[in-house]
């Protein structure tokens, strides 16, 4: 139990172009890499989700930055939980996009993560729904860019 698993949603500041979303991917991969941090970020209709895992000390550290990044706001934790081995360790930063997600199978019951009238924060915040985090997860996996 030596690691941390974080996993939070926001809304993005504005609509992210390719371009920007390249730079976070950028400057995600650069740090997490030198500071064995892996995980996963979605951007879906002007919201991301990210999995942050690693060092307990060194995932709290590098959430308290991204909270206070003004590309995005409503910062909102969805769990925090300590594990023994990590979901993506081959993953600096493994990233989804809409394309992908739209590509995803979803459980019975949920709405297509891709469906513009979707927003993906609105739902978490709503739902507090660690199952369906879960379940992206563990789908994303071959999916990774
Ligand atoms: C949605 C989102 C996810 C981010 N994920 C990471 C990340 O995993 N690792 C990272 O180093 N920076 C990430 N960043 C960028 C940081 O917020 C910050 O800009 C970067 O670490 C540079 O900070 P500094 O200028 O204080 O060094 C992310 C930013 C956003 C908006």
């Amino acid at each position: 139990m030596d690691l941390l698993e974080l996993l939070y949603v926001s809304t993005a500041q504005h609509i992210m172009l390719d371009q920007e979303l390249k730079l976070i991917l950028e400057q995600s991969r650069a740090y997490n890499s030198q500071n064995n941090v892996t995980g996963m970020l979605i951007y879906s209709n002007g919201a991301f989700m990210q999995l942050l895992e690693g060092k307990p000390e060194e995932v709290i550290n590098l959430y308290n930055k991204i909270s206070r990044d003004p590309r995005h706001e409503k910062i909102s934790k969805i769990y925090e939980r300590e594990t023994d081995s990590r979901r993506l360790g081959e993953w600096s930063m493994g990233y989804l996009s809409q394309e992908d997600l739209s590509k995803m199978k979803m459980p019975p019951g949920y709405k297509d993560l891709s469906d513009p009238n979707f927003n993906l924060h609105q739902y978490f915040n709503a739902n507090e729904n660690e199952y369906f985090c879960d379940y992206i997860i563990k789908n994303s996996k071959q999916m990774l860019q």
